[in-house]
């Protein structure tokens, strides 16, 4: 029987999973690890992914993509060139672990959830979309990343309950609150009330405070500066993501690399012992800014502390001490460890990918809209399509004029974003439709239906016109 699957595209590593009976599994790929670290390279024949691509980078250190999801959710609507690169890579990403399912599983992979982050906006979702049927998935569902570690949580709820999840990774911090009723995915629901984000704070930015240390250092001690040096930078990034690593379970750590550069005739190597109270010196800020998003999606979902049962720890760098010591300062509760957290969202996307494509049409997990979907038709009127925080799917009927008399045609501008005047947000479509009703005494109007469904995508119908399809933004 063909089988559906979970996949988590995370800044630092891939992971897929499956779910079949209750018993949820993490995959094992072809080198037969748990995940793929997220590193693609571009080689004569094709792209090298995970593992292979990682033990050349020295080699192809220019053809070496390391924060694909980064550059996913930065790109820009007219970036067309690059949004084609990241889709190829994503397609090549994609096939990599459906053949790895496949290979681990003994038979064909159809569909798949994939996560995304939940502030994604639709042109990062929709190159998703179209890469995983490139790849050959049949049917693909997305669903937000602290949507599904909240599905796995589940198992852990009784009755009710209101949850924070604080998924602190690689390359994005997101904190979300959701309403958890029932338990597992079979009998859970799993609904958002809020996301905040900051989509340039993850365990990079804690990996280079010490890479930018260890700089300063060399630049006192040998006037060395090896900024513009990508191997070396590289290397440095390595080593400081281990020596990072290590302080979260030990007070000290040695920094150390050999044969850094050669000053004077002489080569240099570095060696330097990093305490774990001086990386939390060093990373105050990026601690102080996890706070304010904290802080930020309680406000949003007009929760205080009182209301939360739980705070749910995802992500690797929630291994970080100071960054569950900070959470439990401020919330006066416990941060729970219960998720493994860098496996738990492949988990939960499974969860839900094992219920939707046994033909089970539950809502398990409603996820809310990342940002207001804003309409600019004909002159002037400007009217919110979708809010920000909005349950997913949800729609907005509204008759439109097309603003002169005998224009048959209702030009709109779709723009996406939290601003509240539509041209300081992204305009993401320009779209005409051929009015409903012609007059030539009344301005040509037509009804249309604005709906964004539950992979957080906007599709538009005009009954009556000559527009008989949807029109998929994007
Ligand atoms: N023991 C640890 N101490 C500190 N940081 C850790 C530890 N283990 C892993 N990390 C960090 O966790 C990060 C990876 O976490 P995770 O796998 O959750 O990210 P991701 O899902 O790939 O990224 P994202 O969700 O941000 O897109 C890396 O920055 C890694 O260095
Ligand atoms: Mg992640």
């Amino acid at each position: 029987m063909a089988r559906s699957i979970g996949i988590d595209i995370g800044t630092s590593k891939i992971c897929a999973a499956v779910t079949e009976s209750g018993v949820t599994t993490i995959l094992k790929n072809k080198d037969g690890y748990t995940f793929y670290p997220a590193v693609l390279a571009k080689t004569e024949d094709g792209y090298l992914v995970g593992n292979s691509a990682v033990r050349q980078t020295l080699s192809r250190i220019d053809s070496t993509d390391y924060y694909l999801k980064r550059k996913l959710g930065a790109l820009e609507v007219n970036d067309v060139s690059e949004r084609v690169e990241i889709q190829d890579k994503l397609t090549v990403l994609f096939k990599t672990i459906r053949s790895d399912a496949e290979n681990a599983l003994r038979t064909v992979v159809r569909d798949c959830v994939v996560s995304v982050p939940a502030c994604f906006r639709m042109l990062s979702r929709d190159c998703i979309l179209t890469s995983a049927r490139a790849a050959g998935f049949e049917s693909v569902r997305l669903v937000s990343e602290q949507a599904s570690a909240a599905l796995v949580y589940s198992r852990e709820v009784k009755g009710t309950e209101r949850v924070m999840i604080v998924d602190f990774g690689g390359g994005m911090l997101t904190v979300s609150l959701a309403e958890i009723t029932g338990s597992g995915a079979d009998e859970a629901t799993v609904t958002m009330l809020s996301n905040a984000e900051n989509q340039n704070l993850g365990g990079i930015e804690f990996t280079r405070c010490i890479v930018s240390d260890v700089r300063n250092r060399l630049k006192e001690e040998y006037h060395l500066d090896v900024k513009k040096d990508k191997k070396t930078m590289y290397r440095l990034e390595q080593e400081a993501g281990r020596v990072k690593k290590e302080l979260s379970s030990s007070p000290i750590a040695t920094f150390s690399i050999n044969n850094l550069a050669v000053v004077d005739g002489e080569e240099i190597s570095f060696e330097y012992d990093y305490s774990r109270v001086q990386l939390e010196r060093l990373s105050k800020d990026l601690i102080d800014e996890m706070e304010m998003e904290v802080q930020k999606a309680l406000v949003d979902a007009d929760l205080e502390w009182a209301d939360i049962s739980a705070i749910i720890l995802v992500g690797g760098t929630t291994r970080i001490p100071a960054v569950a010591d900070r959470i439990r300062r401020i919330s006066e509760l416990e941060p729970s460890h219960y998720l493994e957290p860098q496996e738990c969202v492949a988990a939960g996307a499974s969860m839900l990918a094992d219920t939707l494509f046994r033909g089970e049409d539950k809502a398990v997990v409603r996820d809310v809209a990342p940002m207001n979907v804003l309409v600019k038709a004909g002159e002037n009127r400007t009217f919110v399509a979708v809010e920000k925080n909005q349950p997913l799917p949800c729609e907005l009927k509204k008759e439109l004029h097309s603003g002169r008399l005998f224009s048959q045609t209702i030009q709109m501008k779709i723009y996406e974003g939290n601003h509240l005047k539509a041209e300081d947000n992204v305009l993401i479509r320009k779209i005409g439709v051929r009015a409903e009703k012609e007059s030539l005494l009344e301005k040509p109007a037509s009804t249309l239906l604005f709906k964004m469904d539950e992979s957080g995508m906007l599709h538009i119908e005009a009954k009556g016109s000559d527009l008989k399809d949807t029109i998929h933004i994007c």
